[in-house]
């Protein structure tokens, strides 16, 4: 096989066999294709674009590419969750214990990123003593026990998408719909999920800000976990506002014990019925969504949600007493309100500059070596739609450093509209299911 004829044949619109495919991410993973020709290939799937059959071939090529998890130890279907980003998006510290609380197992395996703020592991970490370093053994007991565990990242989960994603981005072929679906589902499925739910979102905080391409992606992606073997559905959901009213680390770990609590924010709540009914289903706990969502709202109600996610913190070392006094979890020094310069109602929060904001108060990674303040953040007094009146905090700043304040208040003032309407946007845009 020659990797040229294989450009060729892209370039030409015509479809590429598994053979091939998997001769392209081997070679490129033990670096006896150079990136001039991969570049080139790269350029032509983003024009041509990919088939299913590709689509799927390419995943599976990733996954194999690296280490695969092997969560077979654990009973029952494992049910994994994915979201594409958003700006303070809690949804994976409250899902776990409310699915687990109705016998879902969850194997979560998680990691830190770039971004507003931390990742999961970040953002747990925020509880004293709370460790993600479980051998596997520790993790497979955790879930059977417990029914949740986090785990940090693997060093070589698919490695040729590591690979291909770095390529991408210094050739102008990150935003090709074939390319992101199956770069996503790759690391999905090393990381051992039987099925898996997506949370697409789309909005002025998304990957995806335009709603058709977000229901493209959520197709592409949708059928490329049906083809390989994993039940697959997505929703897509609204984040050109912040989901909540926290964005910060220690503030969207308060944020999920509320939520958990059943006195948590309304479209947080709703988001986390809606995926975890899908992930009560797939894994067969439940027939219908409807029944599903009841046993959800129930854990919630009997205090079964909460108390799985105390028994979760205690088993990875954590201090689970910050359940019942947050005070505990790390405090910023200042409080500082952000008053509404006008009367009316909030007709839009731009949730990506929101989240800008929150990272330059300390709560996000700028670059892979900044340090993170989990105190820090935003708190958000008004959502799309509310009124306001002249004076009314619009948003709690909590900050430790006080050097960049100006710019962070400029920042928000510019994010957050007030007019004399505001409609707050449907937050479930569209469901997309294999069938
Ligand atoms: N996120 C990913 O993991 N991969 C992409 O290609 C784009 C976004
Ligand atoms: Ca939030």
């Amino acid at each position: 096989m020659r990797m040229v004829d294989i450009i060729e044949k892209k370039r030409n619109g015509e479809e590429l066999s598994t053979e091939e495919i998997k001769y392209v991410i081997d070679g490129y993973t033990n670096e006896s294709i150079p990136d001039y020709q991969v570049s080139a290939l790269l350029m032509s799937i983003y024009f041509e674009g990919m088939s299913q059959s590709e689509r799927a071939d390419l995943t599976m090529a990733m996954v194999e590419s690296g280490d695969q998890i092997d969560l077979s130890a654990i009973e029952g279907i494992k049910v994994d969750k994915h979201s594409t980003g958003g700006v303070g998006d809690t949804t994976t510290l409250i899902l776990g214990p409310l699915v687990a609380a109705v016998g879902v197992p969850v194997a979560k395996m998680s990691g830190r990123g770039l971004g507003h703020t931390g990742g999961t592991i970040d953002k747990l970490e925020a509880v004293p003593g709370f460790h993600v370093e479980l051998t596997s053994e520790e993790f497979t007991r955790l879930v059977n026990e417990e029914k949740l565990a986090v785990i940090g990242q693997s060093g070589n989960l698919t490695p040729a998408d590591k690979k291909l994603y770095a390529l991408r981005d210094v050739t102008a072929t990150v935003n090709s719909i074939p390319l992101i679906a199956s770069s996503i589902m790759s690391k999905k499925i090393a990381a051992g999920a039987d099925a898996i739910v997506l949370d697409v979102k789309t909005g002025a905080g998304a990957f995806m800000k335009d709603e058709a391409q977000a229901r493209e992606l959520a197709e592409a992606m949708v059928k490329i976990g049906n083809n390989v073997g994993r039940q697959t559905m997505a929703v897509i959901s609204d984040m050109s506002q912040p989901l909540g009213f926290a964005i910060g680390n220690a503030l969207e770990v308060k944020e999920a014990i509320d939520t958990l609590k059943g006195e948590g924010p309304e479209d947080l709540t709703e988001l986390c019925l809606v995926l975890g009914s899908h992930m009560v289903v797939l894994s067969k706990k439940a027939e219908t969504q409807e029944e599903a969502r009841k046993m959800l709202e129930d854990a919630i109600e009997s205090g079964e949600a909460l108390n799985r996610f105390k028994a979760f913190l205690s088993g990875q070392g954590g201090d689970a007493s910050v359940v019942d006094d947050p005070a505990k979890l790390p405090q910023a020094a200042h409080k500082i309100e952000l008053p509404a310069r006008e009367s009316g109602q909030v007709s839009r929060i731009i949730a990506d500059n929101v989240g800008t904001a929150a990272m330059w108060l300390g709560a996000g990674r700028a670059t892979k070596e900044s340090e993170i303040d989990l105190a820090v953040g935003l708190m958000l007094k008004k959502k799309v739609g509310d009124d306001v009146k002249e004076g009314d905090s619009l948003v709690t700043i909590y900050a430790n450093d006080l050097t960049e304040i100006e710019k962070v208040k400029t920042k928000l003032y510019e994010s957050i509209e007030i007019s004399a309407e505001g409609k707050a946007p449907a937050l479930i845009v569209d469901q997309v299911t294999g069938k």
